[in-house]
């Protein structure tokens, strides 16, 4: 059993890398038009969105993440676009709760469907969300994500999520010179929260968001206005491969988290896999194509017991050929430009 990269990996890829998550998305569609995901210039009434015919069902779904665990999965995450548009989804996550070995199961989400939905998701054995809120501004949110909903929408969901018991993240893009003078307001609101919040580097993932490096907010400059609030201090990585780093305010002991891979890439410790909500398995966030295992999943004739071991070998040898560390390599100049795959079909 190999030990380096991941725990309890039983598989490791190209660059001695476990693997430990696995991202599921479970449609790529969403109510919002985030500017840096689905722009709706690119994401409008004529997009062509994938047809229910070729989406896994949860049974599906399932196989596919009982093999992911066979190989040391610990962690699966819920992804869409907004995986709560995905009807009957607690269905889903009681299934996935059922997989021994499993640890934990989150999901990520836009935060408008908490209110209907939070208990629920509770109940069926989910034990952490997500949630995206760019701006404490109303119309700065707008700028960032479409203009489809408010603040007080998100607040809303955060609230139900915390109620019903769930452990609750919020996540940030930052974009310069729209949503960076909303650090410290949003900052504050996770103080009263009590709520870990994350700021990410706005990213070049998919073709259409327009990204360029200069749009990056600087982490230094970020943790700056942060002390202005309260000392900051680090917290040591609960595990390998985790993707923010962390600091704490020494006041109130809430979590601040900077997600950087522009500035500071974490390829290295990389130990996640994304599934799609058409059955492919993506090696990296910015792969160009993915390993379809809808050939497998819907042989003819067989056992759940079987497809979960062929769907095993499948990704077990998917995995060994991996060597994507694209975030380590985006500036050089010999990197080719090749379409990558869209945000809202992979699930971040
Ligand atoms: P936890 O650490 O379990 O809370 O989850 P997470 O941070 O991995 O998941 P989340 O969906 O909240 O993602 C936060 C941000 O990190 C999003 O912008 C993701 O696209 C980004 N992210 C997650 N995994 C990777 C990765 O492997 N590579 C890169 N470049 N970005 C990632
Ligand atoms: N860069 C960085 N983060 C992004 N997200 C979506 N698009 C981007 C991007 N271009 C974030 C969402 C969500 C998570 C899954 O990914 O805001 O919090
Ligand atoms: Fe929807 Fe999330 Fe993409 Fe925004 S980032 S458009 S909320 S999937
Ligand atoms: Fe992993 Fe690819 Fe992100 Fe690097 S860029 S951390 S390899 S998903």
């Amino acid at each position: 059993m190999a030990t380096i990269g991941s725990a309890q990996s039983t598989v490791v890829d190209q660059r001695n890398r476990g693997l430990h998550d696995l991202r599921i998305s479970v449609t790529d569609r969403c109510q919002l038009r985030c500017r840096y995901c689905m722009p709706e210039e690119v994401f409008g009434k004529d997009y062509v969105f994938l047809p229910k015919s070729q989406i896994l069902s949860f049974e599906q779904i399932t196989l596919v993440a009982r093999a992911s665990v066979n190989l040391g999965v610990k962690k699966i995450r819920l992804t869409g676009g907004e995986p709560l548009m995905r009807r009957d989804i607690d269905q889903l996550i009681a299934q996935l709760y059922s997989i021994e070995d499993l640890d934990e199961i989150a999901l990520t989400t836009n935060g408008l469907l908490l209110p209907k939905y939070a208990k629920k998701l509770k109940a069926a054995g989910l034990d952490r969300v997500t949630v995206s809120l760019d701006a404490m501004d109303d119309e700065i949110f707008s700028e960032m994500n479409g203009g489809k909903a408010k603040v007080s929408h998100v607040l809303k969901g955060i609230i139900a999520a915390k109620e019903a018991g769930l452990y609750v993240k919020i996540n940030t893009v930052l974009k310069q010179g729209v949503n960076d003078g909303q650090v410290l307001a949003l900052a504050h609101q996770a103080r009263d929260f009590g709520v870990p919040l994350r700021f990410i580097e706005y990213m070049d993932v998919g073709n259409c968001n327009g990204w360029e490096a200069s749009d990056v907010v600087d982490t230094k400059q970020v943790l700056a206005q942060l002390e202005t609030i309260a000392s900051l201090e680090p917290v040591n990585p609960a595990h390998i491969g985790e993707v923010a780093k962390r600091y704490r305010f020494t006041d109130t002991q809430t979590e601040i988290g900077f997600i950087t891979s522009i500035s500071e890439p974490f390829c290295g410790d990389c130990n996640r896999a994304r599934l799609s909500a058409d059955g492919q398995i993506y090696t990296c966030l910015f792969s160009s194509v993915g390993y379809d295992l809808k050939p497998i999943i819907q042989r003819q004739g067989k056992t759940d017991d079987e497809l979960v071991s062929f769907l095993t070998a499948q990704f077990s040898s998917i995995w060994q050929q991996r060597d994507d560390r694209y975030s380590e390599i985006r500036f050089n100049e010999n990197v080719e430009k090749q379409p990558k795959v869209e945000m809202s079909y992979i699930g971040g």
